[in-house]
């Protein structure tokens, strides 16, 4: 089966953890549409729901298929949110926005009882850290975030069509092939503490299950649940 169909399966895999009533918190992304558009099946088929989006693709679309979508400055909690991965290790450790939406993918997810990503098998990995790291910045402060950046990082201003790539906020994205990524909450942290750095796409407790298909079979990884 193509990467396309595998994420396709992974994203109707999880869509069936869905149920009536819920907050949903749809993810951006190639395979978060595949999911997107799954929920549209299930809603046009009568499931009350409610949304939010993680991005102005995502609410588009979903409102296409007729998927109420919600602002999200007014809500304040999430029953399920479901998003795309760019790399995504056992320990649940995940590497997101390559599409550019990891700030408020974060900020949705954090809102969220529970978070769970969809992916082709070939982004699972033994340890987060090939993957560059997307960092969003605020254009004011650039000059200096990025000579912080260059400490612990090769970073990249991210482009598109000559110009630099402008996020839904209209912020800055640096992209971090980090030197070393062996401490992922340290350099989490590190990140967090640069002022002009708004967001990243380290998501290291966030993320309750991943759906991961492969060949059309998909398996699913779900964090042990807390002894406390
Ligand atoms: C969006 O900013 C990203 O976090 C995506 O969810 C991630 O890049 C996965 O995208 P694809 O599903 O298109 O691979």
């Amino acid at each position: 089966m193509s990467a396309d169909g595998d994420k396709r399966a992974a994203a109707e895999a999880a869509v069936l953890e869905v149920r009536a009533g819920m907050m949903v918190g749809l993810g951006t992304g190639s395979t978060a549409a595949h999911m997107i558009r799954a929920l549209g099946r299930i809603v046009a088929g009568g499931l009350a729901i409610d949304a939010v989006a993680t991005s102005e693709a995502s609410a588009t679309l979903a409102r296409e298929l007729g998927i109420r979508v919600h602002d999200f400055a007014g809500v304040a909690r999430v029953d399920l949110t479901i998003d795309g991965a760019d790399e995504i290790d056992d320990r649940l450790l995940v590497v997101k926005g390559a599409g550019g939406a990891m700030l408020r993918e974060k900020c949705v997810a954090a809102a969220s009882d529970r978070m769970v990503v969809i992916a082709d098998g070939a982004k699972r990995v033994g340890a987060i850290g090939a993957a560059r790291v997307p960092v969003e910045v605020l254009p004011f402060a650039h000059g200096f975030v990025a000579r912080m950046l260059t400490e612990r990082s090769d970073p990249l201003l991210r482009m598109a069509g000559g110009e630099p790539y402008r996020t839904d906020q209209q912020m800055l994205v640096v992209d971090c092939a980090f030197h070393d990524l062996s401490d992922p909450q340290g350099t989490a942290a590190w990140l967090q503490a640069i002022p002009g750095v708004l967001g990243h796409g380290l998501f290291l407790s966030e993320v309750d299950a991943a759906y991961l298909a492969t060949d059309g079979v998909v398996t699913k990884l779900e964090r042990p649940a807390d002894p406390d």
